[in-house]
């Protein structure tokens, strides 16, 4: 599609918004795994997408219903960005969605805050991206319409628009984070709210079985009435069949590749050598994360120091290049992490580092998708070591970056992209320190035909579950 085909029926609505207005002629991406992804598919197909604005809004040129076009220099889909007033916002996204349902999701019981001050600022918000996405609706031709919501911030949705339509727009989830153990869940005060906002949907989508059969237990053990078929993956519940669907989310393999073949990555690699003073035969392992306690980095440096105790080879021949990204800094529980990792950073250079060499180099500020391709492509490993992740799209990006030079994967056994192409990465439990350091050892000793065999075939499903299987499998029948 390459006009702008913004009422194509499909309205999408996530909590972020997928370009931030900073300045007048000024837009950046927002980092994260899932604006991301669907900038992609909404570039694809077009229609509308509902978030919250995050910039500034009155830098926007829009129609007079508030809509405006995006991407800026190339208009493809409309976009509105709610104003949210920053009560009930600060509830609602710093409170209840990310010190309840992340924590939760994500199995960090004991990092849970809950206070009910928040779960009304969560409903309130949740019932305006209900509002605008009826208003969003009204506005497309299409007498098939589809709302696709995304993630745990919008749990809620999905029941409310439904009591005020006629049945006529289909209505679906995608939940992009792991969905936790029934007896888990269901320790939530709000488990039964939680479950009825989702079951509006006709149909949810998650990344990998386990967690669909983990969703259907709880409902099965929350929702006494709901009628649940773990076979046929459906749910009924209020008369009406809700159906439940894998769909793990991809990337798009050639652009990430070209990305990473580009004269701008290319450049960036040279300057960063040059500027940290890296050997010519110095071996690299590389890292992308938001500084989220769910991304197991302090694990990954305690593993890291471990390997340079055991191995003092290592010392001045091995380096990590840690690209970090602050995230929801306001979060007492991410100030402290960052400041841990910070700290632990520091301790690793002090104990081992000399005049010419650090065992690791902490990367800052923004980066373009170009440069962190640049990365991938010219690190002999990538560490990805969640202790919990709902799919991971670093992991698919190195390996559609990396393709032709031969890398290797070292990879937690609980990241959902596990499922995918864990027989050929080098396997960890981040907890496990002295096994941990282990493999990244193994994974940099690797003989060079055993790890273009590994990436040959991670890249074969990495480009076979590519972004456009994620969208055939999410939207096929509706486009169809
Ligand atoms: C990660 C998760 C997404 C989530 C996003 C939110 O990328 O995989 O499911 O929506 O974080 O990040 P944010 O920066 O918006 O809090």
């Amino acid at each position: 599609m390459t006009e702008t085909d913004t009422d194509t029926g499909l309205v999408v609505l996530t909590n972020r918004e997928p370009y931030v207005h900073d300045a007048p002629n000024d837009v950046t991406k927002p980092v994260g795994g899932l604006t991301a992804a669907m900038d992609d598919v909404m570039r694809e197909i077009g229609g509308t997408w509902v978030a919250h604005g995050h910039g500034r809004a009155d830098f926007d040129v829009t129609d007079s219903d508030g809509y405006v076009t995006v991407p800026p220099d190339d208009g493809q889909y409309s976009l509105k960005r709610l104003d949210i007033p920053d009560q009930p916002y600060e509830g609602y996204y710093y409170g209840y969605s990310n010190q309840v349902l992340w924590p939760l999701c994500h199995e960090h019981v004991d990092r849970i805050r809950a206070s009910p001050d928040d779960w009304t600022a969560y409903t309130a918000v949740n019932e305006q991206f209900a509002g605008a996405a009826l208003d969003a609706l009204a506005r497309q031709d299409d007498d098939t319409a589809l709302l696709w919501v995304h993630d745990y911030h919008l749990a809620l949705v999905p029941e409310l628009v439904r009591r005020q339509t006629d049945g006529d727009v289909t209505i679906q989830h995608f939940w992009h984070i792991p969905w936790p153990p029934a007896q888990l869940f269901d320790r939530s005060p709000h488990a039964a709210a939680l479950l009825t906002g989702l079951l509006g949907n006709d149909r949810i989508g998650f990344h990998t079985h386990g967690y669909a059969q983990e969703f259907l237990a709880t409902v099965e053990r929350t929702l006494p009435d709901a009628e649940v078929d773990t076979d046929a993956l459906q749910v009924t519940h209020e008369g009406r069949t809700v159906e439940v669907y894998v769909a793990p989310v991809g990337i798009d393999t050639q652009t990430v590749d070209n990305l990473a073949e580009s004269p701008e990555a290319e450049r960036f690699w040279r300057d960063l050598r040059e500027r940290e003073g890296i050997a010519p035969d110095e071996r690299i392992a590389v890292s992308v994360d938001r500084l989220d306690y769910t991304k197991g980095i302090l694990q990954r440096l305690d593993a890291v120091e471990h390997l340079l105790e055991r191995d003092d080879s290592l010392r001045g021949s091995f380096r990590l290049l840690q690209k970090g990204s602050p995230t929801r800094e306001q979060i007492p529980e991410y100030e402290r992490y960052q400041r841990d990792i910070f700290e632990k950073i520091r301790h690793l250079n002090d104990r081992f580092g000399t005049e010419e060499w650090q065992p690791v180099v902490y990367l800052d500020g923004r980066y373009t998708r170009a440069e962190i391709s640049s990365l991938y492509r010219n690190a002999d490993v990538c560490i990805v070591s969640p202790l919990a992740d709902g799919y991971n799209l670093v992991a698919q990006e190195y390996v559609a970056a990396n393709q032709s030079a031969s890398g290797a994967l070292v990879l937690s056994k609980f990241a959902g992209v596990h499922t995918l192409i864990g027989d050929d990465a080098f396997t960890i439990n981040p907890h496990d320190t002295a096994g941990f350091a282990a493999q990244i050892e193994a994974a940099l000793d690797a003989p060079k035909t055993e790890r273009a065999e590994r990436f040959q075939r991670m890249y074969e499903q990495v480009a076979a579950s590519d972004i456009g299987a994620w969208m055939e499998h999410s939207l096929g029948q509706w486009s169809r």
